[in-house]
């Protein structure tokens, strides 16, 4: 697959000939505005007051103790979200709400047996330092806390275990899950759903003014709102698939009547990926004998190899009709389709060449998103997947604010190397070239094999690392 990178194109209206060569219905600024231009525009959601439009993403470390304390490579991420100058950081990491529910021996939990709210407070303080540091006020900052259960990926020790909802062959086959296994009861799904509520009561008590119900990325939320053929009370139709959501927010209101409840959801979705024997370019082996493929959220089940946004319209509006007004709008899952969920030059370890162009993947992001604004102009909506137009990202960021596409633009793998880009652009310094993401998938590939995850390849910091000749090696190993 013959593709040009953004950050070969040595401008921005060759970037913007080239974005219009692969669709013409996308477009990007050419000049920057900073902080007078759309993107240093306040917005509210709900009782919060954002002061710009970017957000940083949830972007977990695999950094955290066993016992899920905070270490200082996680407190050094924290700090760094706050210093980027977001104003709207989308809950730092996710954090597990129960041990089995962890998706790596070293992520956050809440665990029992810990002062658990002392190590929130921490993460946050250190946050609101980082942003302060550079003359920043909390004026404006709104800060959320993301909780998860990991579900069919579930690793809490380092070996799956996996805790599903529906059995989804592709992926039991992929994943070794027994056709056997028994799902989660609607007695274990609804103790699960109160973790939800017992971690947000915390997230409240420590001052996060959000929580992040999230159902997304294949975990077990997202997971369930695909399971049309699960029995019981909490699969089967979509109010059904929708009753645990339902039940979570429904209780955090009255655990913690105060705290903004916001949602990151996977709004569209297609056939688990895989690559080719002959090439390692992904494809969706086998959806043909699959039909009508049921399974997923926001794909078609006639040909799953296609977004369907029906059903996602539905739980939009759902989401408008639970007072919920913060959404984060995501795609796919990094597990089964990551040149659809973070669109990269280069795979991780475990995945795949790129099978088309991944600047289509990002655009395919801003189409959802766009489509969720137009039908839904009351909701805040944070787009993804914008890493990887490198340079020219903000020049599309600015144009989809300033046309009313979305709300806020979110940055995920960018933020980890070049958390000051925020601050660059809205004070309409230069970017610092050297600092720039270039998707080269290695915060995905060092904890796909058991590492913490950082930018190995730009940040002196992970670079110095034993993990990053680890690393190296493993690399080595499987070229
Ligand atoms: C190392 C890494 C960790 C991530 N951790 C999370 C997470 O904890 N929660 C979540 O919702 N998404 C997580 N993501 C997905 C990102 O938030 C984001 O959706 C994705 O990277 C695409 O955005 P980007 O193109 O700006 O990187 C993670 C991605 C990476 C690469």
């Amino acid at each position: 697959m013959k593709f040009r990178s953004p950050g070969k194109l040595r401008s921005a209206a060759d970037f913007r000939a080239y974005l219009q060569s692969v669709d013409p219905r996308h477009d990007c600024d050419i000049a920057l505005e900073g902080r007078d231009g759309p993107l240093g525009q306040p917005m509210s959601a709900g009782s919060l007051r954002i002061a710009n439009r970017f957000a940083t993403h949830p972007m977990e470390g695999w950094d955290a103790t066993r016992e899920g304390r905070p270490t200082e490579a996680t407190l050094r991420r924290w700090r760094r979200f706050g210093e980027s100058g977001a104003k709207l950081i989308w809950g730092g990491e996710a954090f597990a709400v129960q041990e089995d529910g962890r998706a790596n021996p070293h992520q956050l939990f809440l665990n029992d047996a810990l002062d658990v709210s002392s190590d929130l407070s921490r993460l946050r303080d250190e946050l609101i330092a980082g942003h302060r540091a550079f003359g920043d006020t909390e004026d404006g900052l709104a800060i959320g806390l993301q909780l998860t259960h990991s579900g069919r990926f579930s690793r809490p020790d380092g070996h799956a275990a996996p805790l599903i909802a529906q059995h989804i062959p592709p992926l039991d086959e992929r994943y070794g899950i027994d056709p056997g296994q028994a799902l989660l009861t609607d007695g274990e799904l609804e103790a699960i759903g109160e973790r939800f509520v017992a971690a947000a009561r915390l997230a409240a008590d420590v001052g996060f003014d959000f929580v992040d119900v999230k159902c997304c990325h294949g975990y077990l939320l997202h997971e369930l709102l695909g399971a049309r053929q699960r029995p019981g009370a909490y699969g089967g139709d979509f109010a059904k698939r929708t009753a645990l959501f339902r039940r979570i927010v429904a209780a955090i209101r009255v655990a913690a009547p105060k705290l903004e409840i916001a949602c990151r959801v996977s709004i569209a979705d297609v056939y688990p990926h895989s690559p080719r024997e002959a090439d390692r370019v992904g494809e969706p082996a086998g959806w043909d004998g699959a039909l009508p493929y049921e399974h997923s959220f926001g794909s078609d089940p006639d040909d799953p190899r296609k977004f369907d946004l029906t059903e996602s319209m539905e739980f939009l509006r759902l989401l408008e009709s639970l007072d919920i007004r913060l959404v984060n709008v995501t795609v796919g899952s990094p597990y089964y389709c990551p040149h659809v969920q973070r669109p990269a030059a280069y795979p991780p370890s475990d995945g795949y060449l790129p099978p088309e162009d991944p600047l289509i993947g990002v655009l395919a992001h801003l189409d959802c998103v766009r489509q969720c604004k137009e039908a839904f102009p009351n909701l805040v909506l944070v787009g993804t997947g914008y890493s990887y137009l490198q340079e020219y990202f903000p020049h599309v960021a600015q144009h989809e604010v300033r046309h009313g596409h979305v709300d806020s633009v979110g940055l995920g793998r960018m933020v980890l190397i070049y958390p000051d880009l925020v601050r660059d652009v809205l004070d309409g310094r230069p970017f610092q070239k050297k600092k720039i993401c270039r998707t080269f998938s290695d915060c995905t590939t060092a904890p796909r094999n058991g590492l913490i995850s950082g930018c190995y390849p730009l940040d002196p910091y992970y670079k110095a690392m034993p993990e990053a000749r680890q690393l190296k090696a493993i690399k080595k190993e499987l070229s």
